[in-house]
């Protein structure tokens, strides 16, 4: 018996890097993909990957900016798998790469609303229906930006301080309601997001890596892999975690 055998799954930012990786390992467990993206052409590529795979899964566009669409992805899970038994908020922008005093208004809101609010909008809808169901697991992706300070991303690592914040108060609000919530906390992992750094700067790739004891880079599948555990359906004891998954780096 696989191990998400029949349970929905709906996965934010699964066009690309983690989230994909993400949607790819719960399907090949059996579970029921919700892929969702503002990016469709992304998001229709994960699908047929999943297909191809000999997986389940379907598109449903979102942008994680607009409660309205967080809303209506909750009604389309439901209207195409009938239940949600796990959802993943993984969508996320690093926002611009630049020291605090020259963030510009845009971008802070730019970035708070798709990394905080894209959160918090997108667990209140999550959270409705799997209280109706009485029962539920969410991850939240946050990032080591959410444990400790990353220089030149100050609204970035606020929001994912914020995003460990919120797992923590939902987890504690919700544990007696059968509903699991915990966060990843990823170090540099190998994605569009990640790599479009080495762009600014190419001696990043050796300079950052320097701080990572296992010496390399994570990949999504390695994020994936957390995420699963923390959703697996044996275990059942572990709530309002942020989990480094950084290669040693919060140990340092
Ligand atoms: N890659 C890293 O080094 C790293 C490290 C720590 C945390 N993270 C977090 O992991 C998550 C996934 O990032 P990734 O590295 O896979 O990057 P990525 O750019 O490959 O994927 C992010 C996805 O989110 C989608 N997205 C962005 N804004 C959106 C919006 N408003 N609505 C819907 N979808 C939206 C993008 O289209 C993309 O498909 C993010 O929350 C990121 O902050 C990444």
């Amino acid at each position: 018996m696989k191990k998400f055998q029949q349970q929905v799954v709906l996965i934010t930012g699964a066009a690309s890097g983690i989230g994909r990786a993400t949607a790819l390992s719960f399907a090949r467990e059996g579970g029921r993909v919700v892929v969702s993206d503002r990016a469709e052409e992304g998001g229709h590529e994960t699908v047929r990957l999943i297909e191809e795979a000999g997986g389940e899964a379907t598109f449903l566009a979102c942008d994680v900016a607009d409660p309205a669409q967080l809303q209506q992805l909750v009604e389309g899970t439901l209207a195409t798998y009938g239940k949600l038994d796990i959802a993943i908020n993984n969508a996320g922008v690093g926002g611009t790469f630049a020291k605090t005093a020259n963030i510009t208004p845009e971008d802070y809101h730019q970035t708070v609303n798709i990394n905080l609010g894209g959160v918090f909008f997108g667990m209140q809808e999550q959270l409705r229906q799997m209280l109706e169901q009485g029962s539920g697991c969410i991850v939240n992706v946050a990032s080591v930006a959410g444990l400790r300070g990353l220089p030149n991303s100050a609204v970035y690592t606020a929001t994912k301080h914020a995003v460990v914040g919120l797992t923590k108060a939902a987890a504690v609000e919700y544990a007696r309601k059968n509903i699991r919530i915990n966060a990843v906390c990823p170090v540099f992992t190998r994605s569009p997001l990640f790599d479009s750094l080495f762009s600014i700067d190419p001696s990043y790739e050796e300079k950052l890596k320097r701080n990572i004891p296992l010496g390399r880079y994570g990949q999504p599948e390695d994020v994936a892999q957390a995420i699963l555990w923390l959703c697996a359906p044996d275990n059942t004891f572990v709530t309002g975690m942020a989990l480094p998954v950084d290669g040693g780096m919060m140990a340092m």
